[in-house]
């Protein structure tokens, strides 16, 4: 999966082995980053996008192969709707900074999904959607990581939904068959979820992938979570024993 030369690899793994496979972010604490700077609530997640960007290329450039951020929950929509159209807008530029350069897309060869349900995005959002289908498109051959965005997503109506697909299908699915139904069907389960901004809880996300998923509490908030300070919670990784359940 990883683009990495040999001697990076040599370096990574010589730092922080073994790696996540999958690694998730509750991108926590932008709001609390710009009022303690006295700037607009938006300020605060433009810089989130903006760190998301760095922390997601380092993750890929480590070679951890799948990464998954929750940028809009379902719950988000109760939020005022100044702050909520400026997060819609941030997706917008990301977007359009996304398909401005199609061809860097295809070469990273990092396949963008976006999981949640994108249903009420056609009333007033249809632009968002189209992007959204032109991301996918030009990354439909990529195949060298995933990014999982999570827009309009909630772990439990993620189940929901897969729970419901499996009744269309008509017969008792295995595990690994309903696992096929999940949004993040092209990657194994999270190995680890770090949540910036001091909170302890899931608040809903990836509730199916996290079953065994080591989990990272932290202060800092979202937009100064930056490379070093994933490094630092990539080591503790490491260091954990994990034993799914056996002794
Ligand atoms: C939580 O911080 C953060 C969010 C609700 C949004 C996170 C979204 C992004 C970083 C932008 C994603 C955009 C793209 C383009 C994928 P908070 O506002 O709840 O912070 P607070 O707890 O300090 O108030």
């Amino acid at each position: 999966m990883s683009k990495l030369s040999v001697t990076q690899t040599q370096t990574v793994m010589q730092v922080q082995n073994p790696l996540p496979a999958h690694i998730g972010f509750v991108m926590d604490g932008n709001g609390r980053w710009a009022t303690g700077r006295n700037k607009k609530r938006s300020e605060g997640h433009k810089a989130g996008v903006k760190n998301m960007q760095a922390v997601v290329e380092h993750c890929f450039a480590l070679g951890i192969g799948c990464v998954s951020v929750f940028a809009f929950s379902t719950e988000n929509w109760e939020r005022p709707v100044e702050e909520r159209e400026g997060l819609f807008d941030l997706v917008r530029e990301y977007l359009k900074r996304l398909l401005g350069d199609v061809n860097k897309l295809k070469k990273d060869n990092i396949k963008i999904e976006f999981m949640g349900d994108l249903s009420p995005f056609a009333e007033q959002h249809q632009d968002i959607l189209d992007g959204i289908g032109e991301v996918r498109q030009a990354c439909a051959d990529c195949d060298g990581g995933v990014f999982n965005i999570a827009i309009n997503y909630g772990g439990r109506q993620e189940i929901v939904a897969a729970a419901n697909n499996a009744v269309l299908i008509g017969k008792q699915l295995s595990q690994q068959d309903f696992e096929k139904l999940l949004y993040t069907k092209r990657c194994p389960p999270l190995d680890m979820m770090v949540r910036t901004g001091g909170q302890m809880r899931l608040s809903n996300f990836m509730l199916y992938q996290v079953a065994y998923a080591e989990l990272f509490f932290e202060e800092t908030l979202w937009p100064d979570f930056d490379k070093q300070k994933l490094d630092e919670v990539l080591k503790k990784f490491a260091q954990r024993q994990r034993n799914f359940g056996k002794v």
